[in-house]
């Protein structure tokens, strides 16, 4: 049988423990993956006690609360702290999720922290995304005419423009595509949900007048028909989208225009 070990630097090794805050009555206990590129020492799992008589509610609040006051090396990405700029994309929990939307009442116990799985870490909970960006680029994320361009401005009915719904909120957090088994394993070649989501964004948009070229950018055993269907993405979303049913609608459309 084949066995399958991990190299010795990347295994997880048990961390540091952080003093309790004196006094706390209301704590919560936080588990975080720790990596740092520099110390040429293995990733680790560092255990927090948060005070939650003295943290605002959500998971990210919890993180900046231990930056603020126990650690100020914890190193993760955060901006809007709305969930609307996609930044603060993690594991928590065992789901891949926005650290600023999930609540710390919503898990029970000791609350996990990884960073997005299957990419390479920079540190500590910053995943790198170099591929993931390059792959939302490869789908030409803008709109392609050949009419001119009219005086004011491109026209869309209301009609059209609802054809859009369910793709425009996608903030690309890339918590979908980093839940993908076949993104895992082939992200060099599958563009993988989100990407792919956004491409039917841009095949759907009414206005744009490269819906052939986009398809012929698609239409490849990798690129596209790595999706088995897993569903992972769909549970995924922050947002609600079902990146599944994109991909399916873009499978679709390369049928029809065969027959
Ligand atoms: S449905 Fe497709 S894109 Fe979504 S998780 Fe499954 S294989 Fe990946
Ligand atoms: S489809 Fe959802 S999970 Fe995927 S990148 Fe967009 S917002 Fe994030
Ligand atoms: S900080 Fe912007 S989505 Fe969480």
């Amino acid at each position: 049988m084949v066995q399958l070990t991990l190299p010795k630097n990347s295994k997880i090794t048990e961390g540091k423990t952080w003093k309790r805050p004196t006094g706390a009555r209301n704590v919560t206990p936080f588990r975080v993956y720790r990596w740092n590129p520099d110390d040429g020492q293995n990733p680790r799992m560092d255990t927090y006690f948060v005070d939650r008589d003295d943290c605002a509610p959500m998971v990210l609040d919890a993180l900046i609360w231990i930056k603020n006051k126990i650690d100020p090396t914890l190193t993760f990405r955060r901006s809007c702290r709305e969930g609307v700029c996609g930044s603060c994309a993690m594991n928590i929990d065992g789901t891949n999720t926005l650290a600023c939307t999930k609540g710390m009442d919503e898990i029970k116990g000791t609350i996990k922290v990884y960073p997005l799985p299957h990419q390479p870490v920079i540190k500590d909970l910053v995943p790198d995304l170099t591929n993931f960006y390059a792959q939302y680029a490869s789908i030409e994320p803008w709109l392609q005419t050949k009419t001119p361009t009219p005086e004011k401005e491109w026209r869309q009915s209301h009609e059209d423009r609802k054809k859009l719904d369910d793709h425009y909120e996608c903030i690309l957090c890339a918590c979908c595509s980093t839940s993908c088994p076949s993104y895992w394993w082939n992200s060099d070649r599958y563009l993988g949900p989100a990407a792919l989501l956004q491409a039917n964004r841009w095949i759907g948009d009414s206005r744009d007048e490269a819906t052939g070229e986009r398809l012929d950018n698609l239409e490849d055993p990798f690129r596209l028909y790595r999706c088995h269907t897993i569903m992972n993405c769909a549970k995924a979303c922050p947002k609600g989208l079902n990146p599944a049913k994109s991909i399916a609608e873009i499978k679709k459309r390369l049928v029809e225009r065969q027959v």
